[in-house]
C-alpha cells in the first residue's frame, strides 16, 4: 500500500522556553507539519508542564497547527479550555479516562480533531476498537513524563501491529487515521517507525539540540521524514 508523506511535529518540551516565541517561529518557518504541546498534571505523570495559557500564547504568535498531548487525569474538564486556547487536535490517554470513546466523540463535537495515546505497557489489543472514531493513534515510545529518554525498541512491533490492523479496517471501509510515535525519536528510531508504518513523528531533544538555524532545523526534519 502506498504510504503518505511522514508528518513531523516538534515537541515544545525540547524548546528553549526562555525564547519560546522564537523557537515556535523557527519550527514553523522550517516546515514542521504541526507543533506538539505536552500537557502534564503531576498525577498521571510525575511532571508538570504547560496549560491552556501557554497554548493560547503560542496560538497568538503562530499559525501552526497545534496538537495537545494531554497527560492528565480528568481530561474532560479541560477540553473546552484547550479548544478556546487554540488547540487543533487534542490527544487523550487511554489509561487516564474511563470512557475514552465518549471523550473522543466529545472532542470532535467541540470542532477539533481527536487522538488517543497508549503508554508503552498498555496492550495493543485495545487499539483497533478506536479505528474510525478518532483522527490519530499515538504510540508512546518512552514512559510519558519527560523528554530526553531512550526509545523503547519494542515500539516498532507495536507500530507494525497497528498498521496491519488499520490497513485491514480501511479496506473494510473504516476511515483512516494517523499513526504517531512519540518519545526518543531520532533519525534511527524514526526510520524503524516509518518502515513499520508510522506516518507522524514527534521529537523534542533531536529537533531542538544543536544549531538552531532554519537550515539545520529543515535538515533534521528531512532526516526524520526519511
Ligand atoms: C514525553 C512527551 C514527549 C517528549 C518527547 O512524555 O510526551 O512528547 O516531549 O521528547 P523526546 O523527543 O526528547 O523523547
Ligand atoms: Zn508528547
Amino acid at each position: 500500500m502506498k504510504r503518505d508523506r511522514v508528518l513531523v511535529a516538534p515537541s515544545v518540551m525540547g524548546a528553549d522556553l526562555s525564547r519560546l516565541g522564537e523557537e515556535v517561529a523557527l519550527v514553523e518557518s522550517s516546515g514542521a507539519d504541526f507543533l506538539h504541546i505536552d500537557v502534564m498534571d503531576g498525577h498521571f505523570v510525575p511532571n508538570l508542564t504547560f496549560g491552556p495559557d501557554t497554548i493560547a500564547a503560542i496560538n497568538r504568535t503562530s499559525d501552526i497547527f497545534l496538537e495537545v498531548h494531554a497527560m492528565i487525569y480528568n481530561p474532560f474538564d479541560f477540553i473546552e479550555k484547550f479548544v478556546a486556547s487554540g488547540a487543533d487536535r487534542i490527544v487523550v490517554h487511554f489509561e487516564a479516562s474511563e470512557d475514552v470513546e465518549e471523550l473522543l466523540a466529545y472532542i470532535r463535537r467541540c470542532g477539533v480533531q481527536s487522538g488517543v495515546a497508549f503508554s508503552p505497557e498498555t496492550s495493543v489489543e485495545f487499539i483497533p476498537k478506536f479505528f474510525g472514531k478518532t483522527d490519530l493513534i499515538l504510540l508512546m515510545s518512552v514512559h510519558p513524563g519527560f523528554s530526553g529518554q531512550e526509545f523503547i525498541s519494542e515500539t516498532v512491533d507495536r507500530v507494525k501491529f497497528v498498521r496491519q490492523e488499520l490497513d485491514k479496517a480501511v479496506e473494510d471501509g473504516i476511515s483512516p487515521c494517523l499513526i504517531e510515535v512519540d518519545g526518543g525519536i531520532d533519525d534511527h528510531s524514526a526510520y524503524s517507525c516509518v518502515e513499520a508504518g508510522a506516518n507522524a513523528l514527534v521529537a523534542a531533544s533531536y529537533l531542538f539540540k544543536g544549531d538552531n538555524s532554519v537550515e539545520a532545523m529543515q535538515q533534521r526534519i528531512a532526516l526524520l521524514r526519511g
